[in-house]
């Protein structure tokens, strides 16, 4: 709901549980008033005398470091706000002072349509919030975008130039926001290859955090997602604020606390080595960020998040439509595959009952390792007598569907597509390239490398059997410049490149609306909201060993949905970290998202066949809970010895719980788990124990975990019981 209070000029924005104040100074400055628990809007003039008064018109005129006080809607540079500005515009004379008035204000249905750019599709509230620069011919449009049954607050902006000279944005943030201190701290996700999205909560402190990528991508060492936690705040008690960005490219979001009590979270493009230039008449448009109120914990949060991104982000064709469960033969085979390998493992993996055979790096071009072919996106007859068809004739035979591995956004050097055109990778003249993975990254700034991909992926889906892409993405960007730019359009090279790799997914995903499109990065590398646009699952990690992935994956539930997640299966030793687990243990953790299974079948015993048969028949069963129900996260694998998450549907008749005992105790004391998230009135069966108690009792009193050995798992089916 949105109200505006023409007296006291006044916005009040609400959600399910929050409510988001503002109003327009005596100065015409946009101010916030209020951003969290649901306050009645008959409070918006006692908020106005609470924090309006530090910072009145007579105490600004005076004082100038009374605008370090305000709480603004949009920071500015040069005018005695000494905090982070989220908006910088450069004048052609140098000058770079800014300061905005409020000018008009619209109130419509519904979400902007951002243009080549991934968005929220629809529905809620948005009110636009003009605002004009004194100092240039710069204005602001401020997007808030809110929803009556979510505490999702959507934001973005949209600089215009309404003068007569070119004027450059040297930051072009997409949302700024001013709490009270409240001796926050700050949860932020950190990580690597094969270990990505590892939370870390610390004290905010004075001064800045800044989180930001800088490789082209959302990254894996740093992930485009913050929340500041008061004191008290757990997993599923206190209050918490979130914010992530629908944004695939260098990011930087910031929480900044100063010395007169304000905490400034702000974010969006990364501003560093960032330069848009914005002519007469254009403007300027900023990814959206989503921001999150909870009262109720990390878990509200969690879950306002995982709704929001899937009935408002992802694809809706697909975003509750059952996965397919694949086999994938990289870990199987590697580079190294000819036709009868892959038969065997589609005749075998179509005996356990998965849906899809996927295909992965290694079928096109010169690739018999990663020293060559990517670009030539043909297929390689020698590797595959009788090319793709051969393959999926034997999907088909065996009643398989078929996907195919991609790198769009690469070349090889030793490729056909570079010895034609060197120059459409990404390089600097006389600067030798940095290789990653012996390869290089293709252009994307400029439409004919676009348009030629396009044109060679599209051929492919159009003249195959193909029902589902997994489109990888293996190095990051070096030498970030582009041939086809001025120099003084150099600045804003890793945005365009994002923009070019959004318009390929948009084109490809328009074209072939029945292709599945699984995203991957080297695993999550580029693991975001935007991805999750065009792609409804991403590649979690390259890491599947049975223990670590408790950890990558509770990491990455904190703001993603368990559909988002791609899991596979994978063969022991693991191939990244050495460990046996058992393979109970890894279809379980593999069930807690978009389970699939990437191992050479032939090897595995009958036993072994027979428990992948079965696990794929059990996660059908509970796919729907994955697709559409709600997590709560109950034993963290971080600081207990057991990991256990359940997943629980949102009429709250049934529920999956996942737990895994970490390390084998000696006489071990009798542990206890809490199954919060139940209904408490309800009385439930635990099939698997076969007790029946309250849902409350489950709740407060919890279950004792079974005695396990390393790395065992076990698995709970709930069902709600008439009484
Ligand atoms: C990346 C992906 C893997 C696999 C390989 C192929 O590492 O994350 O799943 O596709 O590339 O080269």
């Amino acid at each position: 709901m949105i109200v505006y209070q023409q007296e006291i000029k006044a916005f009040y924005l609400s959600g399910k549980n929050y409510c988001y104040l503002m109003r327009v100074d005596g100065s015409g400055r946009l101010q916030n008033l209020h951003y969290g628990t649901k306050i009645p809007l008959s409070d918006i003039s006692y908020l106005i005398a609470q924090v309006g008064d530090p910072v009145s018109r007579e105490l600004v005129d005076l004082n100038f470091y009374a605008n370090e006080r305000i709480f603004s809607e949009c920071g500015v540079y040069g005018r005695g706000d000494y905090r982070s500005p989220s908006i910088v515009i450069e004048r052609k004379d140098g000058g770079i002072m800014s300061e905005f008035r409020y000018v008009r204000h619209t109130i419509e249905d519904g979400a902007p349509a951002l243009e080549g750019i991934p968005h929220v599709r629809c529905s809620g509230q948005t009110i636009t919030i003009f605002l004009r620069d004194l100092c240039s011919d710069a204005e602001i449009e401020l997007n808030y975008t809110v929803y009556d049954d979510s505490d999702i607050l959507v934001r973005n902006a949209k600089i215009v130039n309404a003068g007569k000279q070119s004027f450059c944005l040297r930051k072009a943030f997409s949302f700024c926001v001013d709490l009270p201190d409240n001796n926050y701290k700050i949860l932020r996700m950190h990580g690597a290859w094969t270990r990505e999205r590892t939370p870390e909560i610390t004290d905010l402190g004075h001064g800045i955090v800044r989180l930001q990528s800088t490789c082209g991508a959302s990254s894996f060492g740093i992930h485009p997602f913050l929340c500041l936690l008061e004191q008290d705040c757990r997993e599923e008690k206190g209050v918490c604020y979130g914010v992530q960005l629908v944004y695939s490219g260098n990011f930087a979001l910031t929480a900044e606390r100063n010395s007169f009590g304000t905490v400034r979270l702000s974010g969006g493009i990364n501003d560093e080595q960032f330069c848009w230039e914005v002519r007469s008449g254009e403007s300027f448009v900023t990814p959206q960020a989503l921001l999150c109120y909870s009262e109720r914990g990390l878990g509200e949060l969690s879950r306002g998040y995982a709704d929001l991104i899937r009935e408002r982000i992802m694809n809706p064709a697909f975003a509750f439509a059952p996965r397919p469960i694949v086999i994938n033969n990289w870990e199987a085979t590697y580079f190294n595959f000819n036709n009868e390998k892959i038969c065997a493992l589609i005749d075998e993996a179509a005996k356990l009952g998965v849906d899809t055979f996927v295909l992965d790096d290694g079928w096109f071009g010169k690739r018999d390792s990663d020293s060559s072919g990517l670009g030539d996106w043909y297929v390689n007859e020698k590797k595959l007598v009788g090319g793709l068809t051969a393959v999926i004739d034997r999907c088909k035979m065996n009643g398989l569907k078929f996907g195919l591995w991609f790198e769009p956004e690469m070349v090889s050097p030793d490729s056909d597509l570079y010895r034609a055109h060197p120059d459409w990778a990404i390089h600097k003249d006389g600067i030798k390239p940095i290789r990653g993975r012996r390869q290089l990254v293709l252009d994307f700034t400029r439409q004919e490398v676009v348009d030629y991909i396009f044109r060679v992926i599209a051929d492919i889906l159009r003249s195959n059997d193909i029902s589902y892409v997994k489109w990888d993405m293996n190095r990051f960007i070096t030498e970030c410049y582009s041939a086809s730019l001025p120099s003084y359009r150099q600045g804003e090279f890793m945005h365009r490149y994002i923009l070019g790799v959004y318009e390929l997914a948009d084109r490809l995903t328009t074209e072939f609306p029945k292709v599945f499109f699984e995203g991957c990065a080297s695993g999550g590398g580029r693991f975001d909201a935007g991805m999750l646009y065009y792609f409804p699952q991403i590649w979690t990690s390259d890491d599947t060993d049975g223990y670590e992935r408790t950890k990558i994956q509770w990491g990455t539930s904190l703001c993603y949905p368990l559909s988002a997640m791609s899991c596979h299966v994978s063969a022991c030793p693991n191939h990244q970290t050495g460990r046996m687990t058992p393979l109970s243990t890894r279809g379980a953790i593999a069930s807690l998202g978009a389970s699939g299974y990437e191992l050479n079948v032939s090897a595995l015993s009958d036993e072994e066949k027979n428990a992948c048969k079965e696990q794929i028949t059990a996660y059908r069963k509970i796919s729907d809970l994955v697709l559409r129900g709600d997590l709560y996260r109950l034993s963290d694998p971080f600081s207990e010895n057991c990991f256990c998450e359940m997943i629980v549907s949102k009429d709250k008749r049934c529920a999956y719980v996942v737990g895994e005992q970490l390390r084998a105790m000696p006489l071990p004391n009798t542990r206890f788990v809490k199954l919060v998230g139940l209904a408490e009135g309800k009385r439930y069966l635990i099939k698997e124990l076969n007790i029946t108690a309250s849902g409350k009792t489950l709740a407060s009193v919890g279950v004792a975990l079974p005695k396990l050995g390393d790395y065992e798992s076990f698995i709970w089916h709930i069902e709600e019981v008439k009484i």
